[in-house]
């Protein structure tokens, strides 16, 4: 038996691209942000690596994405994050349905992003991972966000434009505001960006792969 359509010409949406955002929801957050901006700022002075592989690929600010990309197995704080995020990611993957069979989901690597002003980061998609993420430990007023793209955007071909006034989920690339103590999960083939920090305050935040194993 197969389900009545919907009345009067309505389409289905069928497909969906799932964004999972949320408060961390930790127990004292704002402390453990203050411990993940501090760790940051000590990653970041004593990893002579990072700092050098941030000046040629990462203007205008620091990750520790080249050089200590396992934050979650050696800083403190970040230990303390990885629970509280792979929570969030349990819960994200029931909302996408996925079947785990008796497996789970294992954060893989995690670093920090330090972004100063007119620091950004071109579109790209997380390979090798299922879920992929970002968890805003400092986010002062006008820092960038997360700028996503619609997955179908190169099999359009001849269509026509969305109209500007369509809703969020509809529009072709949507903004995410960074905020202090917010966290966004988001299947890791999801193509997004960081546009540059247009204010000279920085961001701190901890980008993140989960797999399932
Ligand atoms: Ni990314």
């Amino acid at each position: 038996m197969t389900r009545p359509g919907p009345a009067g010409g309505e389409p289905r949406a069928l497909f969906p691209t799932l964004i999972y955002d949320a408060a961390l929801g930790a127990r004292g957050m704002r402390a453990l942000n203050r411990d993940l901006a501090a760790e940051a700022r000590q990653i970041e002075a004593g990893d002579e690596a990072g700092q050098a592989w941030s000046a040629e690929r990462y203007p205008g600010g620091y990750t520790s994405y080249g050089s200590l990309d396992q934050l979650q197995r050696m800083a403190p704080s970040v230990m303390r994050l990885e629970r509280y995020l792979t929570r969030h990611a349990l819960r994200f993957a029931e909302s996408l349905h996925w079947d785990l069979r008796g497996r789970s989901l294992v954060m893989s690597d995690c670093w920090v992003s330090i972004m100063g002003e007119g620091c950004g980061h071109p579109g790209h998609l997380h390979p090798l991972a299922v879920i992929s993420g970002t968890y805003y430990a400092e986010a002062p007023r006008g820092t960038s966000g997360l700028r996503f793209e619609d997955p179908r955007l190169a099999s359009f071909m001849a269509a026509p434009p969305r109209r500007a006034d369509a809703p969020e989920a509809m529009r072709p690339h949507v903004l995410l505001p960074a905020r202090e103590g917010r966290l966004y999960l988001f299947e890791s083939w999801l193509r997004h960006e960081v546009p540059p920090n247009p204010v000279e305050d920085e961001r701190i935040s901890f980008s993140f792969n989960f797999v399932w194993e």
